[in-house]
């Protein structure tokens, strides 16, 4: 939708789901871009969708934004918990009551009087954005999650960052698993996505990289540490993404996970599965580390800077321009705008023919499905 001739006077911003190195880069660009280009109020949204139903908000300026840059999480907070259309809560009994808050949502929007929501967020957050902008409210999408697994665009900020953690992880895994001829297992997370874990892997020099997107074969893997063992290298190095499953096998849920209200089940321990699995085949000692919400958390890497600061930027140009509905994404070298209803309930994969795969496997890292 593009609206011409509005006046855009006041926007709204927002960050929901799961938080990530680099919010703080597009809260400031967008306040920055807003304010220093063409004079527009720039109204902070606190909590996600939440911030809306709760009127919970408050305005930002280039004072407030100062030295957020390098800051990890997102100054706004955030929620994985907050569909307005499915709005969770529990009764004084514990059980959980669903119902719709999305007018409310609307009514918060008007109220405030802003001409434009950007909602900062992964794949369901997105879906939600989308869900109001067909309710009205003029939306634009900044891609953001470390899971990397949205359509439409090359890369999600946050995604760089959490790959360098999960690198350096690796490198100091290497060197104690060398050192006592262990196999170490790093988990990282991605959901029902590979990127982290291949991307990660690759730079971090791992011997095997176990991905959703490909079910492994416990006898590969077992194979690929013997043959390491057999030609002098008793010590093996395992990537494996926290959605990976052995071949006819289940996803692993986390043990003892308090039952979510948005009702998203948890992933988590599938190194723990696989360690057990390897320890019973093999005269090696196995170790798991599961690296968990440090992969979020902490100052953004110079590309999520970078990339985050290009969204927010690209962003306030977008609404000025009236271009609602559309979501900003990077498609190198530029930054574009596309269809949020095109990325409604998608998420991107690693495809098992990918390029990155064939590198890897050309290279001699065990994937899972092949024995060598
Ligand atoms: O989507 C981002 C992500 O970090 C996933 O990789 C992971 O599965 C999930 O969120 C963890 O969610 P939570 O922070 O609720 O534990």
């Amino acid at each position: 939708m593009t609206i011409q001739g509005t006046k855009i006077r006041r926007v709204g911003i927002l960050t929901g789901g799961g938080d990530c190195s680099g919010l703080n880069a597009v809260i400031r660009a967008v306040t920055r871009a807003a304010i220093i280009q063409q004079g527009i109020e720039v109204i902070g949204i606190e909590g996600g969708f939440d911030g809306l139903i709760s009127n919970q908000t408050g305005k930002l300026t280039i004072k407030s934004t100062k030295d957020i840059l390098t800051l990890g999480g997102t100054i706004l907070g955030t929620t994985n918990k907050g569909n307005p259309f499915e709005y969770r809560t529990r009764d004084g009994n514990g059980d959980i009551q669903v119902k719709d808050c999305s007018q409310k949502v609307v009514d918060t929007f008007k109220l405030l009087k802003l001409d434009c929501l950007f909602v900062v967020g992964g794949e369901g957050t997105l879906e939600i954005g989308y869900k109001f902008y067909k309710k009205g409210i003029p939306v634009i999408g900044i891609p953001k999650t470390i899971d990397n697994d949205l359509e439409k665009t090359d890369y999600t900020f946050g995604f760089q960052t959490a790959v360098q953690v999960a690198c350096d992880a690796m490198d100091r895994l290497h060197t104690t698993g060398k050192s006592h001829h262990r196999v170490m297992i790093l988990e990282v997370m991605g959901r029902n996505a590979g990127w982290i874990a291949l991307e990660a892997g690759i730079a971090g020099g791992a011997h095997i990289i176990l991905i959703p997107e490909i079910e492994y074969n416990l006898g590969n893997v077992v194979k690929k540490i013997r043959l390491r063992a057999n030609g002098g290298s008793p010590f093996s190095i395992i990537m494996i993404a926290e959605g990976a499953k052995e071949s006819g096998g289940q996803t692993v849920k986390a043990q003892g996970a308090k039952e979510r209200l948005q009702g998203v089940e948890k992933l988590g321990g599938v190194g723990f599965y696989l360690a057990k699995q390897i320890e019973k085949q093999i005269d090696l000692e196995v170790r798991t580390t599961v690296l968990g919400h440090i992969q979020r958390g902490g100052s953004p890497n110079s590309f999520d800077r970078v990339l985050g600061t290009r969204l927010g930027s690209f962003a306030v140009d977008a609404a000025v321009k009236g271009k609602f509905g559309t979501m900003v994404a990077l498609k190198t070298p530029d930054v574009v705008l596309v269809d949020l209803k095109t990325l409604a309930g998608k998420v991107r994969c690693v495809s098992k023919s990918s390029q990155l795969i064939q590198c890897a496997e050309s290279i001699g890292i065990n994937m899972g499905r092949k024995a060598m």
